[in-house]
């Protein structure tokens, strides 16, 4: 989106950077991991990240979408980026189906790369030019950063499922009612919010957190878990600011009119 004269500049992305690692590193203190066992990692994960996700929803493309102001173009270009995320997550979940601790959240229901293409695909009218959304290097580094996280004994992907999944299928519901609202979008063009094969959401989500919660009885380091999910946040937060700039730039270079209040 294009910067108004009424909006705060955001700040430059190091000032960003540094802000969402102290304020994250400051405000809740990592539990061992004993302790994780004891309160649940579910509600660790959802401890630790709690000031990450307050500066997730008000980040970038995000935010933008959020207050109606974001466009087709910037959304195609957000489905591109976490569509290669997607990839490398369940690319890696499929691998460890049968690894100890992590094959308590390899679901294939929940899967969206298949959404996500589909829906790009829709938004952009043909394959050809869903083709031609560029990866930007935030989008790389976010799917290069999943794929590490599988190395050895995979449970960093933990992590990253946790904050993607248990979003969707949360915020993301309401992410999905203001696109249709505010950008139109048809069904058809929001797959990625819909979960076909799941009745009750918010049941799923229990079963969901009760299976995270087990996987930390498998694995001596579910401490490692809660890093990566803080990681998860932090390189989505990045993903979301970098595509609200190349959106801004490319309608800018398009001569698009800035919104008006
Ligand atoms: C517009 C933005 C967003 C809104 C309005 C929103 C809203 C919410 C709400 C209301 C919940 C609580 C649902 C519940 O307790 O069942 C939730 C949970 C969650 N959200 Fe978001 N969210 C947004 C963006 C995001 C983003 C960008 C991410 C991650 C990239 C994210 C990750 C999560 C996760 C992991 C949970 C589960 C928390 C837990 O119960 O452990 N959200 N969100």
């Amino acid at each position: 989106m294009t910067q108004r004269s009424d909006v705060p500049a955001d700040p430059p992305a190091g000032d960003r950077d540094a802000r969402v690692r102290d304020e994250a590193a400051g405000a809740v203190p990592s539990p061992n991991a004993d302790e994780i066992r004891r309160i649940g990692l579910s509600n660790a994960l959802r401890e630790v990240t709690a000031p990450l996700h307050r500066q997730a929803e008000k980040a970038g493309a995000i935010s933008d979408i959020v207050r109606g102001r974001s466009s087709r173009a910037a959304y195609a270009l957000l489905l591109r980026n976490l569509h290669a995320v997607y990839e490398a997550i369940e690319r890696c979940l499929d691998r460890h189906r049968a690894t100890p601790a992590v094959r308590h959240i390899v679901r294939d229901e929940v899967f969206r790369a298949g959404a996500i293409a589909l829906d790009l695909e829709n938004l952009c009218g043909g394959a050809a030019a869903a083709a031609a959304v560029p990866l930007l290097p935030e989008g790389r580094a976010y799917a290069e950063a999943v794929t590490a996280s599988a190395e050895g004994d995979g449970v960093g992907l933990i992590g990253h499922a946790y904050t993607r999944y248990l979003g969707d299928l949360s915020g993301g519901q309401t992410v999905s009612q203001v696109l249709a609202r505010t950008l139109g979008l048809d069904a058809d063009k929001r797959n990625i919010y819909r979960f076909a094969a799941i009745g009750d959401l918010d049941a799923y989500k229990d079963g969901y957190r009760a299976a995270i919660d087990r996987a930390a009885f498998e694995t001596d380091r579910p401490d490692a878990i809660l890093a990566e999910a803080m990681r998860a946040f932090r390189l989505n937060i990045a993903l979301f600011w970098a595509v609200q700039a190349a959106a801004d730039g490319a309608a800018a270079r398009a001569g698009t009119p800035a919104p008006v209040d």
